[in-house]
């Protein structure tokens, strides 16, 4: 059964092709008219008078902990976390309990995926168990769709296994090996930036070094293979240097940065609050403004979330013994426009490629990010500009509370979310 017609009425398209005020009719899950002032009689309306209509946004990285950790998260309520956030497909990453290193758990989480709220696809793992020893299957993963390896979580530290992954990987249509790029031997035992504050607060430290020489390493082995390189969750400034140099002498590198990243620094640490803990650690203001400076000049090509849900009785300790990660999902939006495209570090079209239109190409999702026109899916995203609200950790629909944002005052919301033409979320209310 196909959802009812229905038209969005009185918002501004944007697009990859630009921005245009128009109303967009939706019928059998696909955009049939996109005009101004559409006759909506007979159709559902979606009210987007002093809205944007945008592709809806896609997230590189989202943990969504099954199997697992269902505690923390399932894929239903972290795909209806999405689907408030704006996203209308995700990328499951695979450090779940079995990892997603085969094609029976990897079609288990599909299985799943396919009655959320918003489209889920799977990342694998590039090594089995992700131990960083032998490859997994990739050709049979990439036969039931997946096109993003990574072990992320662990950093792939043998050369050698990199670049066979990424030798392998040419062979694949559309695949990409992504690295989380931190040396495990130079992080070992920090649980923070290694700088200033972390001698100030007496927390042992993980270096800028630690992502650098990764990434210098993988941007050599991604020239040596001519295979796609992604960089999870850049987070330093030497990083950012490198990823644009290598960019510049045609090396196929993309890069992703979080919110959180660009928003919050290691200052935020003096706290001891567990929530502020993360991987790789949040870093300097310098380091912040290198990262804003290379989303703006293209050096960085996606935001992606890194929501990385756990529960209370896990992320509730004292910092050095809680586990790295916080939530992203229902925050991203609003932090991207009230900290980054409000103050003009970044025009909402940027913003708006880099949370939607270039992850999908990333990940190689066709039907996601693309134009707003005829014929196309109506997997659509009404954003609010100008909605203020506070985030409140008790109100995410995610299992999980860990957002180091809470009473956060953003301005920016979204209002509707259509996936496949069915409106999953509805004047900021997840519908199913
Ligand atoms: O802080 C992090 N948490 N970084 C990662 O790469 C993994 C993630 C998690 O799974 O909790």
């Amino acid at each position: 059964m196909h959802p009812p017609a229905l038209v969005v009425r009185g918002g501004e398209i944007v697009d990859a092709t630009g921005a245009r005020r128009a109303d967009v009719r939706v019928v059998d899950g696909e955009v049939v008219e996109v005009a101004a002032g559409l006759d909506a009689a007979g159709a559902r309306v979606l009210d987007a008078g002093g809205c944007v209509v945008v592709p809806g946004l896609v997230d590189l990285h989202t943990h969504l902990r099954e199997p697992g950790d269902e505690l923390a998260e399932t894929i239903e309520s972290g795909a209806r976390a999405a689907a408030l956030g704006g996203y209308t497909a995700v990328v499951a990453m695979p450090n779940t309990e079995p990892a997603l290193d085969d094609a029976t758990v990897v079609g288990s989480v599909l299985a799943r995926g396919a009655h959320a709220p918003c489209d889920v696809v799977a990342a694998a793992a590039i090594t089995k168990g992700r131990r960083g020893e032998e490859l997994a299957p990739m050709g049979e993963l990439h036969d039931l769709g997946v096109r993003v390896f990574t072990d992320d979580g662990f950093c792939v530290a043998d050369a050698g296994v990199m670049r066979r992954a990424m030798e392998y990987s040419r062979a694949l249509p559309g695949a990409v090996v992504a690295q989380h790029a931190e040396d495990a031997a130079l992080a070992r035992g920090g649980h923070m930036h290694e700088g200033e504050w972390s001698s100030r607060l007496g927390i042992p430290g993980r270096p800028e070094a630690a992502e650098s020489v990764v990434i210098a390493r993988d941007l050599e082995l991604a020239k040596l293979t001519g295979a796609r390189l992604h960089v999870l969750h850049l987070s330093s400034a030497e990083g950012v240097r490198l990823v644009r140099e290598a960019k510049e002498v045609g090396v196929r590198v993309t890069a992703e940065v979080t919110p959180h990243h660009l928003v919050l620094t290691d200052a935020a640490c003096a706290s001891y609050d567990p929530a502020f803990k993360v991987h790789p650690p949040l870093r300097t203001s310098s380091d912040v403004e290198a990262l804003r400076a290379g989303l703006a000049d293209g050096t960085i090509d996606a935001i992606a979330t890194d929501h990385a849900p756990h529960s209370p009785e896990t992320k509730d300790r004292p910092f050095e013994e809680a586990p790295p990660g916080m939530l992203g999902l229902e925050t991203a939006l609003g932090l991207v426009l009230t900290e980054l495209v409000e103050p003009g570090h970044l025009t909402l079209a940027d913003a708006l490629a880099a949370l939607s239109w270039r992850p999908a190409a990333i990940a190689g999702l066709d039907d996601h990010g693309g134009p707003v026109g005829v014929g196309a899916l109506a997997h659509l995203c009404v954003i609010d500009p100008s909605a203020a609200w506070e985030v409140d950790a008790s109100a995410l629909a995610s299992r999980s509370r860990n957002t180091p944002f809470h009473g956060r005052k953003l301005t920016g919301r979204v209002r509707h979310t259509l996936l496949a033409g069915e409106p999953v979320v509805v004047d900021g209310e997840a519908q199913r």
